[in-house]
């Protein structure tokens, strides 16, 4: 299957905009994200660079990741800040084909590129399919378990 992997900073027109919340509209687990979620968000620019979409050929979404930086709220952390996903989704009809993992793998590495080197992201506890996708394929580790239900994933700390 082709796609493309393209930075969020290159895709902010108003048809670009239209089109990701038309996605994540259809495609986020819980609620979907405004247009304003993808453009006036504390942390833009710099969360754009750190986000991405999969467009197949024929430029249809089908995958998203929005990462931006954060910063640790105790100084006792060993580092600071790092980089913070936010939502990694793929269209169900694309996934199993390394989507998700060069989605993901792209941010992580646009985050060394701003010495973001530790990464963390919440997941739903009753999520054991993601759970296991960033334990597998990228060593995340269970940091905490939360009484909202989520639990915290860190790695590179
Ligand atoms: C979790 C999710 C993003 C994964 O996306 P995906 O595109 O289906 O995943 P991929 O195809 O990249 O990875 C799937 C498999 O390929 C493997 N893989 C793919 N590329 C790889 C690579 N380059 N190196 C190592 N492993 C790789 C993984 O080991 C993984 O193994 P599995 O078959 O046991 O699952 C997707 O299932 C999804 O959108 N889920 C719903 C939303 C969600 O739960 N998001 C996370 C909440 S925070």
């Amino acid at each position: 299957m082709e796609y493309r992997i393209k930075s969020l900073s290159e895709f902010q027109n108003d048809r670009h905009l239209k089109e990701l919340e038309e996605f994540s509209k259809n495609y986020w687990i819980s609620s979907g994200w405004s247009k304003e979620h993808f453009t006036e968000q504390s942390g833009y620019p710099l969360k754009m660079k750190l986000s991405f979409i999969a467009q197949t050929i024929q430029e249809e979404i089908i995958g998203l990741v929005i990462c931006s930086e954060k910063q640790h709220e105790l100084l006792k952390c060993s580092m600071d800040p790092y980089l913070y996903i936010h939502k990694l989704v793929v269209n169900p009809d694309f996934r199993g084909h390394s989507v998700g993992y060069n989605l993901l793998d792209q941010s992580i590495k646009e985050g060394e590129r701003f010495d973001l080197y530790e990464q963390q992201l919440n997941v739903d506890e009753w999520n054991t399919h993601a759970i296991n996708f960033y334990i597998d394929c990228f060593n995340f580790e269970l940091a905490e378990q939360q009484s909202t239900g989520k639990c915290l994933m860190k790695r590179g700390y």
